[in-house]
């Protein structure tokens, strides 16, 4: 992993004495304060709640400038990717760096085919989840378990990369079909070695014994951009829970099962569920969605537009620009003439871009803000979206935690902290408290 450190110094006068802090800059000319040797040199910390100006690391897979709207895995447009790749392609580049060979996409997919069974004792577990579960808490908890079932991946983690990621790529689908399947009630469908990724996923999800799936291209299609343009989206909040996780050294299950808890919120991975149940309620409520955007705009108010704005992007999210795209597009192929939700979204967008609550604060539509549309037309319900992230989240995660792992600067992630709590004070013994200490 390269930086530059350049000759450049920043200055810090604190006590009366001036420190010297190096700058380094990225290849992308994106500019730090290396402020490693802070506290030993000054005895201060920093502090920056949720992180807004703080590196975690230096990162080789995703490059984001959200000032720009630009998104690069590993140097290449998303666009292109999407425009031109498979998930699995995708998924290949981000855990090794380069785009595959046929004769390495053949080898991974042969092993995505080979892996996509779970030990039957955990299909068993399915059963043991009441039917209202959430399909997100039953993936985190899946995800987790398969330790104990493939424990050697978790010794050497490193030593079979391709095998590593196509395990979890291809277990982690079947999981979340399977999760589907048990919310609704039905028997599950097994994976199938002759179908391509997406199609083997949309197979498991909606063939049944009574009625066989017909698989449809340009779904399969829509799906694979779906997941691509979820791939990996650098150092977000279940991305940094996985390196974080995983920095105590624990194995890549668990990090990732951390990761997916984090992507559960609505706040993140959780705001396409939101985006369309907010839909949903403009619908019901007879389409008046001016008022949904005065409540947003309300200080006193806490109801957000979800699948507007985003920590980093302060322009259109490029993910955004592709999925509205790709929702008319999947909509028509599957003669959806007039979705309501689509158009009530459409509007939506446009007036709130003009609006000057949202220009002045550089609100813009964010990646959640069509997906859910697509997943509808789709067939795939409100409450597997998330999942659907996580799914495509899956190989920036696994991507990340490898480097985390192979990054001689790691070292276990333990922020700091102004305490801010009662100073030392006598103990009270249980006899003489009122309450009131
Ligand atoms: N609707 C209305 N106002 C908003 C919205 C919104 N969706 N998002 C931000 N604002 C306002 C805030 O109220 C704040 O206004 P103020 O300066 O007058 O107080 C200002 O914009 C800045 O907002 P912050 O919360 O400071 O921005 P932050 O970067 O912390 O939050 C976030 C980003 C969480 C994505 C936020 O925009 C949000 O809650 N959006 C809705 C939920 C959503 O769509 N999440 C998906 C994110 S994308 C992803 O995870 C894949």
């Amino acid at each position: 992993m390269s930086d530059m450190q350049t000759d450049k110094k920043a200055k810090i006068e604190l006590d009366g004495k001036v420190f010297e802090l190096p700058i380094i800059e990225g290849m992308e000319g994106e500019k730090a304060i290396d402020i490693r040797s802070l506290r030993a040199q000054t005895g201060y910390i920093t502090l920056d709640s949720g992180y807004m100006n703080t590196g975690s690391c230096r990162s080789g897979i995703t490059f984001l400038d959200g000032e720009r709207g630009i998104l690069q895995y590993r140097g290449y447009a998303i666009e292109e990717l999407a425009e031109h790749c498979t998930f699995v392609e995708v998924a290949y580049l981000l855990v090794h760096g380069n785009l595959p060979t046929p004769a390495q996409l053949r080898n991974f997919s042969e092993m995505l085919g080979r892996f996509a069974m779970i030990h039957e004792d955990m299909v068993h577990f399915f059963d043991r989840f009441p039917p209202y579960a959430s399909p997100m808490s039953i993936l985190s908890s899946m995800v987790n378990s398969l330790c104990n079932f493939y424990p050697e991946m978790t010794e050497n983690p490193l030593d079979n990369i391709d095998a590593m990621a196509a395990r979890l790529l291809s277990k982690v689908r079947t999981i979340a079909a399977f999760s589907y399947k048990k919310t609704m009630g039905h028997p599950v469908v097994y994976p199938r070695h002759d179908l391509s990724y997406c199609a083997n996923f949309l197979n498991m999800m909606f063939d049944s014994p009574v009625a066989p799936y017909e698989i449809n291209d340009k779904v399969v299609a829509a799906l694979n951009k779906l997941l691509i343009l979820h791939g990996d989206h650098e150092q977000n909040c279940s991305t940094s829970t996985v390196r974080l996780v995983g920095s105590a050294r624990v194995n890549l299950y668990a990090s990732i099962s951390a990761g997916i808890s984090a992507l559960w919120g609505p706040l993140h991975g959780g705001a396409n569920q939101a985006v369309m149940e907010m839909l949903e309620t403009i619908h019901a409520e007879g389409g008046g969605y001016r008022k949904f955007i005065e409540k947003a705009k309300d200080p006193n108010d806490p109801f957000r537009l979800v699948g507007f704005g985003h920590r980093v992007y302060k322009t259109h999210d490029p993910r955004s620009r592709i999925l509205k795209q790709a929702s008319e597009d999947v909509l028509a192929s599957m003669n959806v003439v007039d979705d309501p939700l689509l158009e009530i979204a459409k509007e939506l967008e446009e007036v709130a871009l003009r609006d000057d609550y949202f220009i002045e604060r550089n609100l813009y539509p964010n990646v959640d803000f069509y997906s859910g549309i697509i997943y509808r037309a789709m067939g795939i319900p409100a409450n597997m979206f998330t999942v659907m992230f996580a799914l495509g989240r899956l190989p920036g995660w696994i991507a990340h935690w490898m480097e985390m792992w192979n990054d001689p600067d790691t070292r276990i992630g333990r922020p700091r902290q102004i305490y801010v709590g009662p100073q030392l004070k006598p103990f009270v013994p249980m006899a003489e408290r009122t309450g009131n200490e």
